[in-house]
């Protein structure tokens, strides 16, 4: 599976949404990933559905918008209709994450569930057949720009199996402290969408860093009775 980079707008300025988002996907970035934060599931508070409508309206890239905000059901409708191609949410935030995702898809977009490092695998196992996308966080959500959690290589890998056990398709998204280093561990694991907001927007030559991230294609082999 092709690798897919979705540059983390968090990062950019702001002020300069629409040219920040040009430069990135002029670049080859195939989505812009959208931090939603609330103040109450993370600390900080960043960009509503209304910035997602006028951002809609500036780019046919695929808006990613991630959604760490608590009560997520009731932001379903805002950012569809604002836009959003692919809205994912947080499992811990809702009891009712398998009625979210098929809420999602009667909105007309691609649900993705999104895990937090403390949260195990095992609370996403049975949407992974409902969801078009799984999102490992590997860094605690709130801010960009923080250090790879090294031990969420394992559950990547471990979701990837599952997935191929299950023999259905799920795209793995992976967030936090991507970087052209990171990246490579994290392709070898399984992910397939990777999130990198300052490894992007930090850099001075920002098509170069996505190229960087980007990396070699890594090609899966499918093991039958293997268990590592
Ligand atoms: C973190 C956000 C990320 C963030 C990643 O809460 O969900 O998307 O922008 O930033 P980096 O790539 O700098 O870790
Ligand atoms: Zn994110």
């Amino acid at each position: 599976m092709a690798t897919i980079i979705a540059p983390s707008i968090l990062s950019a300025d702001f002020a300069h949404l629409a040219d920040e988002i040009k430069k990135v996907t002029d670049a080859g970035a195939e989505y812009v990933h959208v931090d939603v934060m609330d103040g109450t599931f993370v600390p900080e508070i960043t960009i509503g559905a209304g910035v997602v409508k006028s951002l809609r309206k500036v780019t046919d890239a695929v808006l990613d918008v991630h959604l760490m905000v608590e009560h997520p059901e009731t932001q379903l409708e805002s950012f569809a209709q604002a836009g959003a191609d692919i809205i994912t949410f947080h499992v811990e935030a809702t009891r009712h994450p398998h009625r979210v995702i098929q809420k999602i898809h009667e909105l007309g977009c691609k649900a993705g569930v999104a895990l937090n490092p403390g949260t195990s695998l095992s609370a996403v196992e049975e949407l992974i057949e409902e969801a078009d996308m799984i999102l490992i966080m590997t860094v605690n959500p709130g801010y960009g720009g923080q250090k790879f959690i090294e031990s969420m290589l394992g559950k990547i890998h471990m979701l990837y199996h599952m997935i191929e056990e299950m023999e259905t398709e799920c795209d793995i998204e992976v967030d936090g402290g991507i970087n052209a280093q990171t990246s490579v561990d994290v392709r070898e694991a399984g992910a397939n969408i990777l999130v990198a907001g300052s490894a992007v927007y930090g850099a001075a030559d920002v098509a170069q860093a996505i190229k960087n991230i980007r990396g070699k294609e890594i090609f899966h082999h499918h093991h039958e009775d293997d268990d590592e």
